[in-house]
């Protein structure tokens, strides 16, 4: 058995596992920009294909999405064009004239302190698996930020899973044929309690022949409370946190639905405004 990411190695593979056709998530942020009255520039952290990213642009923002995956960027600049895609790690990161890649004139959306909004969509936040992490993820945000700037974020919720063990320890299967071969995942979840992480263990089975491969993950199981006390230790005032509507919850978000005031059921949704 090798060991990989088949999923951010194969974007395509991503969005056919993933499918967002109706680009809920995409729809779902700008909603909450518009709410809040963000301006036009705004940074998609863990962007990953670049669908929600270039979502956002159509609905006339400018965007930058960032990914730590250069499978995934490349897939972005050539599926879904019109955002700038830059290679960032969002732990800790600063797109301003010193990154790579094209430098930056001032004032143009990627220089320190300029971006309107940060949207870190699907538990991208929960990749900071430390405190540390989420002290070096909203340092970077507020370094990043405008005074008055948004951060809009949509994640598992840790909370779910007090209690609740209907989506652990239990293997579950999924297929799905993409460019003419099947795929079959396995997924398991387990709750590490001491480093405070839910972990997943997926194996992939194809009927071509290739070894099978096995991809361990892991998310923080942030707590509700826990994330307003990060935001507000960091200078954001919480303006929404709720478990939905979203657009991963069931029934998902749809156009002209308000947010909700529990924060009980598997998926987290924040707002938060920096400081002005
Ligand atoms: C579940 S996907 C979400 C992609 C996209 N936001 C969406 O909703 O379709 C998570 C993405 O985060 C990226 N990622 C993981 N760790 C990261 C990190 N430390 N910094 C930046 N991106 C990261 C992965 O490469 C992947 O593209």
């Amino acid at each position: 058995m090798t060991s990989g990411n088949l999923l951010t190695d194969n974007p395509e593979l991503y969005e056919a596992r993933f499918p967002d056709p109706e680009r809920l998530a995409g729809r779902w942020a700008e909603d909450c920009l518009r709410r809040y009255a963000a301006g036009p520039s705004v940074l998609d952290l863990g962007c990953g294909t670049g669908r929600d990213a270039a979502q956002l642009h159509s609905a006339g923002r400018s965007v930058v999405g960032a990914d730590l995956s250069e499978e995934m960027l490349a897939y972005a600049r050539d599926r879904h064009p019109g955002p700038r895609y830059v290679r960032a790690d969002l732990r800790n990161f600063s797109l301003g004239p010193a990154a790579p890649l094209v430098p930056l004139a001032p004032g143009e959306p990627g220089a320190p302190g300029v971006f309107d909004a940060v949207v870190c969509l699907d538990s991208a936040l929960l990749y900071c698996h430390t405190n540390d992490e989420l002290d070096g993820f909203l340092s970077s945000c507020r370094r990043n930020l405008a005074p008055g700037g948004l951060l809009v974020a949509e994640m598992r919720n840790g909370a779910y899973f007090l209690g609740r063990n209907d989506l652990l320890d239990t293997p579950r299967d999924n297929s799905l044929t993409w460019q003419g071969v099947s795929y079959r995942s396995t997924t398991t979840l387990r709750i590490d309690r001491t480093a405070q992480l839910l972990r997943r263990t997926r194996v992939w089975t194809t009927d071509d022949g290739s070894a099978p491969v096995e991809q361990r993950s892991a998310w923080r199981l942030l707590l509700p409370q826990e994330l307003r006390h990060f935001l507000t230790a960091h200078g954001f005032t919480v303006l929404e946190l709720h478990d939905g509507p979203g657009p991963r919850t069931e029934p998902p978000w749809q156009e002209g639905d308000l947010p909700g005031t529990a924060a009980d059921a598997d998926r987290l949704h924040v707002v938060a405004r920096l400081a002005g």
